[in-house]
């Protein structure tokens, strides 16, 4: 969703602008712009589209200036239009805003009333409009960006320049993110590290209602109430290098590639070869005897939770509750004392899921979180983070951030049930065993991805498909599912196979591909009636399981992908991979953005 980038250097500032508004692409974007300050006048150029749009905008009009700010829009109020783009601006002031703000109405109205004249159909404006107006009654730019900030309500970061001040940059930071970048040659402001790579490494991340003045060489932050506070200075682990695609043609292929390695890397931080045991950082509290852990997520992130409510169920006898996090938030739910909620990001940033960990918080819940980006908000409000390091994922739809959260949740389930005595030691250094084999099994299925792609080819035909399983594969034909209609805009649901009698049946017919991840163990047999019910009817059947499976369900597959036999506890880490293979492959023969999809954002700042 929405990136920022604000430098304050000595060098020709376009090109770094451009540049960085390219790492931050992956987030979601239909619009982009940037502005500088040169020779103290305000000057900007915004387009429609893609990046390449704006590159050749500023090709046929270059901007001059050592300071500037830049802009990747996600439309919320108003269309993805020149206009509406940002940096927004006056005569005396520009900025780039990711958020919302709320109160925009009423703030619009009463700038109105006093004779503004507003150019956009944004909220950003009332912003810009405020500040200018408060520089037009005398206050100094600092002045005058603190008396704004005060009265936005919402969600805000902002990186804001000013006509006459060519060494002066505004940010601020609330309930959206933004991190300060300490460089040798000048000050810098980003959504995220990715966006500051290779400009700088050292970098503060704003807290909540935190804003700054920066110059080319001073950094002077601000609490909300206007009173002078330090941050820390962190040095950032992520370089520009992480983020080429190599020898891959779309970062996507590139991520689900390199999931035997990323799982081997989370693995590794629970795993000792040695015991062949589990084992976790110490908990701030009893796992004994929880009452509840509440599960909560967005998108893939919630489709992993609901897998770990498997797991702990039946491996921990946990009693869990999942739910998506935007519905949570406002449901005021009940918690039990002493109570878990368990958060699971891949940004960390994800608002609704940030939001209901504040409800949770204020419930007095112990707060648990799953991240892939340690210095988010959500691993910085949590009391424990179980951290996976999937590393920098920029393909928009999850995989490998998916898959390593897959893989803490199975090491979670397995240290509670072990903690609780609910898993003998035998059965643990059974599961333990399965899961340190998991990144191998991963390499052998990606040697399918040739077959998988001829596969795509009847996937990319049809208008709706349809992923059907059981017990704790079901999240993943959801997933599946997402997967699917996210990157190939073709219809997709992911069913429980036993409640396909209830209502998807009457969707069948000899143009439906029916997906099926059914491993071999308790629920095969009960999801081969299921498929044989779907094959009657002309359900095109394409079968994902071991050659037990595939055996047993004869000759209602269409096409067969065979995964190696594993315990089925591992199933749902290992089934995914042909399922993003699929949905990879039948994309590309689509033709569509792979990596970036159309109205989808990587990282949702917004409600
Ligand atoms: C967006 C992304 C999904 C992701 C979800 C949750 O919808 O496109 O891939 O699963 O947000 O994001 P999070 O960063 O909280 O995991």
């Amino acid at each position: 969703m929405c990136g920022i980038i604000g430098i304050v250097g000595n060098e020709a500032v376009a090109p770094l602008l451009l540049d960085g508004l390219k790492r931050l692409e992956y987030r979601g974007y239909d619009s982009a712009g940037i502005a500088t300050v040169f020779d103290g006048q305000l000057e900007r150029r915004r387009a429609e589209g893609k990046l390449r749009n704006l590159e050749a905008v500023v090709a046929d009009q270059p901007l001059s200036g050592t300071i500037g700010i830049g802009h990747t829009r996600w439309a919320t109020h108003g269309r993805p239009t020149v206009n509406n783009a940002h940096p927004h601006a006056t005569a005396k002031v520009s900025l780039v805003h990711n958020g919302i703000v709320e109160n925009y109405k009423e703030l619009k109205a009463e700038l109105a009333g006093k004779g503004v004249v507003f150019e956009t159909e944004t909220d950003t404006e009332v912003v810009v409009q405020m500040i200018s107006a408060y520089l037009d009654e005398g206050l100094a730019p600092k002045e005058a960006a603190f008396e704004t900030l005060q009265r936005l309500e919402g969600a805000f970061a902002l990186a804001i320049v000013f006509a006459g001040h060519g060494n002066l940059m505004i940010g601020a930071r609330k309930g959206s993110p933004l991190a300060v970048g300490y460089g040798e040659e000048g000050m810098y402001l980003g959504s995220d590290a990715l966006a500051l790579a290779p400009l700088t490494n050292r970098l503060s991340y704003l807290e909540e209602g935190d804003w700054v003045v920066l110059s080319r060489d001073s950094v002077e932050i601000y609490e909300e109430n206007g009173e002078a506070v330090e941050r820390a200075v962190v040095q950032s682990a992520v370089s520009g290098a992480m983020i080429g695609k190599g020898q891959y043609r779309h970062f996507m292929q590139k991520e689900i590639f390199e999931q035997p390695a990323v799982i081997g890397d989370t693995l590794h931080t629970f795993y000792n070869p040695e015991t062949g045991r589990i084992t976790l950082p110490e908990f701030p509290f009893d796992l004994t005897s929880i009452p509840r852990i509440t599960v909560i997520g967005c998108g893939s992130a919630s489709l992993a939770g609901w897998t770990a409510k498997y797991w702990l169920e039946q491996e921990a006898a946990q009693l869990v509750e999942i739910d998506i996090a935007s519905e949570f938030r406002y449901r005021e739910a009940p918690m039990p004392e002493g109570g878990v909620s368990l958060f699971i990001s891949q940004s960390g940033e994800t608002s609704d899921t940030l939001a209901a960990l504040h409800y949770a918080k204020s419930r007095g819940q112990k707060i648990v979180s799953v991240v892939n980006v340690p210095e988010s908000a959500i691993a910085r409000e949590s009391d424990m983070v179980l951290p996976t390091l999937a590393g920098p994922e920029i393909g928009v739809a999850s995989t490998k951030a998916f898959i390593t959260q897959l893989t803490v949740l199975a090491c979670l389930s397995l240290a509670i049930g072990r903690a609780k005595g609910v898993l003998t030691e035998e059965r643990e250094a059974e599961l333990s065993r399965a899961l340190s084999e998991v990144p191998a099994r991963v390499s052998e299925i990606l040697n399918h991805d040739q077959a998988i792609r001829s596969i795509a080819v009847d996937v990319a035909e049809a208008r709706d498909v349809l992923y059907l399983a059981r017990g704790n594969m079901y999240p993943i034909a959801l997933e599946g599912a997402l997967k699917l209609k996210e990157i190939s805009y073709i219809h997709a649901e992911g069913y429980a196979a036993g409640e396909m009698k209830h209502g998807p049946i009457a969707l069948i017919d000899e143009n439906v591909p029916i997906i099926a991840c059914a491993p071999s163990g308790p629920l095969l047999e009960k999801t081969i009636s299921n498929l044989q019910e779907a094959h009657a009817r002309g359900g095109q059947v394409i079968l994902i399981s071991d050659a037990e499976g595939l055996a047993k369900a004869g000759d209602i597959a269409r096409h067969a992908i065979e995964i190696p036999a594993i315990d089925p506890f591992v199933a749902p880490i290992l089934y995914t991979i042909p399922i993003q293979l699929l949905a990879y492959h039948t994309a590309v023969l689509k033709g569509t953005d792979v990596d970036q999809p159309r109205n989808l954002a990587k990282s949702v700042t917004v409600e």
